[in-house]
């Protein structure tokens, strides 16, 4: 697999943090640029430092917006506990945020590394849509976006039935995005949905005594059992399904190419990602949506990621 150099977007969350592992393990990760969304900024910065420490890389953390752009919206500390990371009450890192804001950064680093950087977008989309609205020119030095986010046909997780919670928690900013940038991937819940995790296969991978396993099964506790208790079947962990098809993009085994456009009005439908299945529009489209990957390829990068494979 070929080395990338991986900027990634995250709101640290349990599913997030999978997928900094995962990063960390197959690709050079030039910094974790941190949103409010799962639970907020505070959290989300301590939990994206702690990450790194425990990993024992120095990757550099840049704190981001506290806020959506417009209206307040719900975490989702119901799934990830009160801190985000299961509320294990894990000891601080000692480490520091960098001075630099999140979307300062993105554009830094787009120009330091331009043309080989591949920005992984796995929370809500404030920061890169501030960052697109300083410079407009972003997509042009970044090779490729992997974006987690979206219900393509309806099937959403957050407040509105059609809304996932990262487009759904800031549609103002999902809207930037999906309206400017010219191609992406788009990696939604209802893939996500699709592709769960056994409960006893990550339960036997959370075994291994690899520092990381034993670290991220303390912080996902707490989600597991939530997810048992409401009936799911299997654990459903979209950050690292969108980080493994940026990391190996030939898992993905099914693929469509399809403008994709969120709804910020609706009553009904806020944060809604409307693709236009039949091209009726006509206009371009600004997604290749990911629809099935090889499931197997897709659990072998996690477990390399938690030393267990
Ligand atoms: O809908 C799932 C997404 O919302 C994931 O990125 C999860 O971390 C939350 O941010
Ligand atoms: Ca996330």
């Amino acid at each position: 697999m070929e080395k990338y150099k991986i900027l990634i977007d995250t709101d640290p969350g349990v599913d997030d943090a999978l997928a900094i592992l995962m990063a960390h393990e197959h690709a050079q990760v030039l910094g974790l640029s941190i949103a409010a969304g799962n639970v907020g900024i505070e959290h989300t910065v301590a939990n994206g430092l702690k990450l790194i420490e425990v990993i024992g890389a120095d990757t550099p953390v840049f704190a981001g917006c506290a806020t959506p752009l417009v209206h307040a919206a719900a975490d989702a500390a119901y799934v990830h506990g009160q801190d985000g990371f299961g509320d294990t009450g894990y000891t601080p890192s000692t480490r520091s945020a960098e001075s630099e804001h999140a979307a300062l950064a993105i554009l830094r680093l787009s120009h330091v590394h331009a043309g080989n950087l591949v920005l992984v977008a796995m929370a809500p989309l404030t920061n890169l849509a501030l960052a697109l609205r300083l410079d407009p020119t972003l997509p042009q030095r970044v090779a490729k976006l992997v974006i987690m986010g979206g219900a393509v046909t309806g099937r959403g997780n957050y407040e509105t039935v059609p809304a996932e919670f990262n487009i759904g928690f800031d549609p103002e900013a999902a809207h930037v995005v999906f309206s400017t940038w010219p191609h992406f991937v788009l990696v939604d819940w209802e893939a996500t949905v699709q592709h769960g995790i056994e409960f006893a296969r990550i339960e036997a991978l959370l075994a291994a005594s690899d520092p990381r396993a034993q670290f991220y099964r303390a912080i996902s506790q707490k989600t597991r059992d939530w997810t048992r208790a409401g009936g799911r079947p299997k654990l459903l962990i979209a950050d690292a399904l969108a980080m493994a098809v940026a990391l190996d993009p030939d898992i993905v085994t099914r693929a469509k190419e399809r403008r994709v456009a969120v709804e910020i009005n609706g009553a009904l439908t806020r944060g809604a990602t409307v693709v236009d299945w039949d091209s009726r529009l006509g206009r371009p489209a600004n997604a290749q949506i990911v629809l099935e990957v090889d499931q197997s390829r897709f659990e072998s990068l996690i477990a390399s990621a938690l030393g267990a494979g």
